[in-house]
């Protein structure tokens, strides 16, 4: 297991920083792509990719790719303090007279963190493994609001990246795992990458942190639905998604007023009810605002499939028994489908809202907790102006980032508009199709107008009745605040 020492591990991390072992280098580089797997067969090339002594392919070859280096592959290209600190604080075994990695190393936006690396998962061991930063990892990351915040809590810490990461903008961050192997790497993490101000608790969901309150939660949880416990990192002992509600049930006795959980989560959609009617059950007289953006949905075999798939490398007669398991199980529960997505709640004292929406699409090279800010901000406005009288007040603005796409088509020897789409492409990316003359008016939208002005001069453009045209202003610009594309 990896051990903290009282040294600096500055050192360490500036050696695999001037090796090129960085998220920039994982990102662009196509042998940092796929981990070796016996599905994929990807080995040999893997090996032929980093065959060149370097120190990047030495790094790559311990710690990505899980392999024993015997002294002659890296004698003169990783220098022995080096070796010796990753020895003493566990980065590194003696196997034999080769020198073996004990964990995965990720880079992740400046950071090094370590977990357990991959071979685990075939292991005996695999029940209690704390997995490396993978793509729901990187979703919370990016829908995480960055404000700064007084505390926060990292539920189901595992290698400890969430809370490592809330740790420059909150004063103390709190770190829980059931799994005491994750609260250590979580420990550790924090000590590797030199952040000081973050506690690592162990113990189920919030019995750590009884009786406190957080600014803001995160959690990435162990949300899959599956008939089995025995993968800690992504199952739990609850029925179907009773885990995922129980922590929208939890949460908001932890939240300090206009703090925010942030989770990514599953639910399931059983026979009879349309996917969000379960969500909306869970969301009700929670003391909270709560919105949902669903991001996939598969019906239950496709999503048995692929996740058996992915969880383990099964031999197929063990594959195909636990399909059956997992279908017998849907089947009894009357579930059609399983959805995906990521849910925040803010707490808020007086007369809460609801929303519950379909991602267009996901963006995750760019952080998008600012955009998650203001469509709260904005469905508080939606929520409390509901008479013409009060829109015609708003100043809209039309989302910096909106573009407008246009389909035109050639009549009469020009090109006529034919079709337009309002597209927000990053941040949350939203998009809606509208009329031309919508377009035409929405440029005038730049914040510094209330509604009622650009209603008037429109009304005199068109020629056309003030109270009409008021009216469909309104409806318009109240569209597009849902959709993300106007601000107010
Ligand atoms: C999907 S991993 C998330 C790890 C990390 N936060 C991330 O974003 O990559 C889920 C974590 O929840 C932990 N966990 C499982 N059951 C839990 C429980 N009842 N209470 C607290 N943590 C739990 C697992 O051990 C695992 O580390």
């Amino acid at each position: 297991m990896v051990t903290l020492l009282s040294a600096d591990p500055r050192p360490l991390r500036e050696f695999f920083d001037e090796a090129g072992y960085t998220h920039e280098q994982f990102r662009r580089n196509p042998t940092l792509r796929d981990l070796p797997s016996r599905r994929l067969g990807n080995l040999p090339v893997l090996l032929d990719r980093t065959s060149k002594p370097t120190v990047l392919n030495t790094l790559v070859r311990w710690f990505f790719l899980g392999l024993p280096l015997e002294s002659r592959s890296y004698d003169g290209l990783v220098p022995p303090a080096i070796v010796s600190f990753m020895l003493d604080c566990g980065l590194l075994v003696r196997d034999g007279d080769r020198l073996a990695p004990a964990v995965m190393l990720t880079p992740c936006d400046g950071f090094l963190f370590a977990a357990d690396p991959a071979s685990r998962l075939e292991s005996p061991q695999a029940s209690d493994m704390v997995l490396w930063p993978n793509p729901s990892t990187r979703l919370l990351q990016m829908f995480t609001i960055r404000r700064p915040a007084g505390t926060t809590l990292d539920l189901g810490a595992g290698c400890g990246i969430q809370g490592i990461l809330a740790a420059a903008h909150s004063r103390q961050v709190v770190a829980t795992d059931l799994n005491p192997r994750a609260t250590s790497f979580a420990a550790f993490n924090a000590w590797l990458n030199g952040v000081r101000n973050i506690e690592c608790l162990t113990g189920d969901t919030f019995e750590p942190v009884a009786g406190r309150a957080f600014d803001l939660i995160t959690a990435n949880p162990p949300f899959f639905v599956t008939p089995s416990s025995d993968q800690m990192y992504c199952e739990n002992s609850m029925e179907l998604d009773d885990y995922c509600r129980r922590l929208v049930g939890e949460a908001p006795r932890h939240l300090a007023e206009n703090g925010y959980l942030q989770m990514t989560f599953e639910w399931v959609q059983v026979r009879g009810q349309a996917w969000q009617d379960r969500l909306a059950g869970w969301l009700e007289n929670t003391g909270c605002d709560g919105w949902v953006l669903r991001s996939y949905a598969r019906d239950a075999a496709s999503y048995a499939e692929e996740r058996i798939g992915r969880m383990m490398p099964w031999s197929q007669e063990a594959a195909a028994t636990r399909f059956d398991e997992w279908m017998a199980y849907y089947r009894a529960r009357h579930v059609e489908e399983v959805h995906g997505g990521i849910l925040a709640m803010r707490r808020r004292e007086g007369r809460n809202w609801v929303r519950i929406e379909e991602a267009v699409s996901l963006d995750l090279t760019e952080p998008f907790g600012d955009a998650v800010l203001e469509l709260f901000a904005s469905q508080d406005v939606l929520e409390t102006d509901r008479t013409r009288e009060q829109m015609l007040r708003w100043k809209p603005k039309l989302a910096p980032e909106v573009r407008l796409e246009q389909q035109l088509h050639v009549a009469g020897g020009q090109w006529v508009p034919e079709a337009a789409k309002l597209v927000r492409p990053t941040g949350l990316p939203a998009s809606l199709a509208l009329e031309p003359e919508v377009a035409d008016f929405l440029k005038e939208c730049d914040g510094s107008r209330a509604l009622c002005e650009l209603s008037q001069q429109l009304a005199g453009r068109v020629k056309v009745d003030l109270e009409q045209v008021e009216e469909q202003c309104c409806a318009v610009v109240r569209k597009l605040v849902e959709r993300r594309l106007v601000l107010l």
